[in-house]
């Protein structure tokens, strides 16, 4: 590990604000994650900066169609952004919007460097642009479609600031010469290396034609041309023009989509260069996560929402199948058909049945105490040296990006200790001095598997692997465990097991598509709020009488109103929870004429077990609506109570017969 914490810093591109968050983003923004997590587990002191691209085009006319001024458009857009992100556990430490005054003052401060250093003049451009990509269109006729994104261009004329990008051809190829890693994966380099020597023309990185920008200071109405503006936005997160201060410039990675390699490996080096700005150590083009083989847009309809999935498989469930489906750097289809049996297969069955298995037999014959290990046989030393090779194969894959085949080194290991588990059966042996020092052996073994690779696998299962931490005894946090001192036999005996717990619930793979399918749905075309408590996900499928007296006096109703509400008596027949909806019970309710299925947001409060028979009271003509993906069809009724609203639900003291109507 470093002595004093060598600094990284790394970046997600920044994204527009005239969409929200689907899976393409999320890939990059979790591959920056796991590339931070990885980097902090070996002592680095690293920043990881995502933020929102707000100016251009695109986003003023999203503003328009809004009704709503554009600073308060983006300003809603970026907090949703933000919130996802935390929401998934992937928050940057630095989320910069191109419409904060130390980013603009950074884009400004840029183009005075430029100027000075003679690398802007004032010209005219005519050309195709293509609104959608904020980019002209080198070599496009009037009428042409754009080559990256298929729609139409329009012809643009306007007075421009000219930046000189043709002043650095040689300098950028003898850049790529000297820094061979800079783009990487290596055929990107070629496409890039070729485009250069093709000849650069100049770039015109100022607009008149557009209004929602950063304004060239004395030179209104021109503003910045966004790429040159959002790219500066690397540079504004962590200090701008004080950026030695803070000391994370240059940058050691951008991460980004192919789509946009080229304004990182040729504008940006350029810009910097013109600026006499060190330049970043390097670029990493992903691929792209395809739908139905088309990139995802929402205009195609074919975007794929990564809430719904972290709702339903949990957040290490997503993170590991975009991880470890498609090799980093190629394209990959995305099919929730492959991640529900990636997550069956590899997580329930694979590291999830290896921890309960494990943790079980050692809960029941060792008292929850990790074993000492006893005489040891050569297939256990054959294990262990698997995994202690493993180790050094993991790191070495991680520190290439090899997301994928790390991923499978670590799986294999699991797929050993599964044979080895079965060919040793701990489970049959006997209480001889002999079986019990045999068994101690084993489960040792399997325990100290477990506690290495979850060691290995915390960058890409974070919450995962905390949870087998605990379950082992492990004392502080994985995050700060030094990757680097890893070694096979660390295992300390006596440490006593958390409880037990499973880490991946088993999913029916048509129910689960059909339930991420409907939030998906909920999510991309939301209904109006519904009228009572219904958006309160504690209260889902619950209606709850107030607790608090009333602070204004609520409308009255009249009488028709209140008939208009119709409210039975219901008996429950079966409950049980909801796999990714830990407030949520699935109910079915005998309401007399029928048997209706109903969530109630009563998880916390209520064991399913105790419902079973209970008579409640139903508002039975509600329209029926899907929670987290469930059918509900009715609400029962139930008091809030306290500050935490707890749900007690509505009952009578003498019995009443089903389907009774409440009036
Ligand atoms: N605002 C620019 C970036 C400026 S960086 C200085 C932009 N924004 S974007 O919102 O369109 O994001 C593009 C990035 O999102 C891609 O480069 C990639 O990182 C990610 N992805 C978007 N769709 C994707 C897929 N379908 N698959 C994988 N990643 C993709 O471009």
């Amino acid at each position: 590990m470093p002595e004093k914490k060598e600094k990284y810093y790394l970046t997600t591109p920044i994204y527009y604000t005239n969409g929200l968050p689907h899976i393409g983003h999320t890939y990059t923004t979790v591959v920056c994650d796991t590339i931070r997590r990885f980097k902090r587990m070996r002592g680095y002191d690293v920043v990881m900066t995502t933020g929102t691209d707000e100016h251009g085009v695109n986003v003023e006319r999203a503003a328009k169609k809004a009704g709503i001024p554009e600073s308060e458009f983006v300003a809603k857009m970026a907090s949703e952004w933000r919130a996802l992100w935390d929401e998934l556990g992937v928050a940057a430490d630095e989320f910069v919007r191109t419409t904060d005054i130390q980013h603009v003052r950074t884009v400004q401060w840029l183009f005075r460097l430029f100027k000075e250093n003679g690398y802007v003049y004032k010209g005219h451009y005519t050309g195709q642009y293509c609104i959608y990509d904020n980019a002209f269109v080198n070599d496009a006729k009037p009428g042409d479609n754009c080559p990256d994104c298929g729609r139409p261009t329009e012809t643009v004329t306007e007075e421009n600031y000219f930046f000189r990008l043709s002043a650095f051809q040689k300098p950028l190829l003898d850049f790529y010469k000297k820094n061979p890693d800079f783009i990487q994966p290596e055929t990107r380099k070629n496409e890039v290396v070729s485009f250069v020597e093709g000849g650069l023309k100049d770039l015109s990185i100022t607009r008149t034609t557009l209004r929602w920008g950063i304004p060239v200071p004395g030179e209104e109405p021109h503003v910045f041309y966004v790429w040159f503006d959002a790219l500066t936005a690397y540079l504004s997160a962590v200090g701008g023009p004080d950026y030695e201060k803070r000391g994370y410039w240059p940058a050691d990675l951008h991460v980004v989509g192919k789509d946009i390699i080229r304004f990182h490996t040729v504008y940006w080096p350029a810009f910097l260069m013109a600026a006499m700005l060190p330049l970043p150590k390097q670029v990493w083009a992903h691929g792209w996560f395809l739908m139905d083989a088309a990139k995802m847009s929402k205009s195609k309809g074919n975007v794929v929402l990564p809430r719904p999935i972290a709702n339903m498989l949990g957040m290490d469930a997503l993170r590991y199948f975009l991880l470890r489906e498609v090799v980093f750097g190629q394209d990959g289809n995305f099919s929730y058909d492959a991640l529900v049996t990636r997550y069956n297969s590899d997580l329930a069955n694979g590291l999830g049945n290896l921890a309960s298995r494990t943790v079980a037999l050692i809960e029941k014959n060792f008292a929850g105490k990790i074993p000492k290990s006893g005489p040891r046989q050569p297939q256990d030393d054959a294990l262990a040296k698997e995994v202690q090779a493993a180790i050094g194969e993991v790191l070495e894959r991680y520190d290439k990006m090899e997301f994928a085949r790390a991923l499978e080194t670590m799986w294999s290991v699991i797929g050993a200790a599964d044979k080895y588990l079965t060919a040793e059966q701990p489970w049959a042996l006997g209480s001889s001095e002999a079986d019990q020092a045999r068994e101690a052996t084993i489960l040792w073994t399997a325990a100290e598997l477990l506690r290495v690779v979850v060691a290995l696998a915390n960058p890409v299962l974070p919450a995962t692997a905390a949870k087998v931490w605990i379950l082992l005894g492990q004392a502080g946090s994985l995050d700060s465990f030094g990757l680097d001192g890893l070694r096979w036999g660390q295992l300390a005996p006596g440490a006593q097991l958390g409880k037990a717990q499973t880490l991946f619930p088993r999913v029916d793979k048509a129910e689960a598509i059909e339930r991420i399918e409907s939030m998906a749905n909920e999510e991309l075309n939301p209904k109006p709020a519904a009228p009572v408590a219904a958006s309160d996900p504690a209260a889902a499928g619950t209606v709850a009488a107030a607790s608090a007296p009333a602070t204004t006096t609520p409308e009255k109703i009249g009488i028709e109103d209140f008939s208009k509400v119709e409210m039975r008596v219901g008996q429950v027949k079966t409950a049980e929870r909801i796999v990714g909806a830990d407030k949520l019970l699935k109910l079915t309710v005998d309401i007399g004429s029928e048997v209706r299925q109903i969530c109630a947001g009563i998880a916390q409060f209520y064991e399913p077990e105790s419902l079973i028979g209970r008579k409640v009271v139903v508002v039975v003509n509600l329209a029926p609506r899907k929670l987290r993906g469930v059918e509900s069809n009715g609400m029962i009724v139930a008091a809030s109570v306290g500050p935490d609203g707890r749900p007690v639900l509505a009952g009578f003291l003498e019995d009443v017969e089903v389907g009774a109507r409440l009036k």
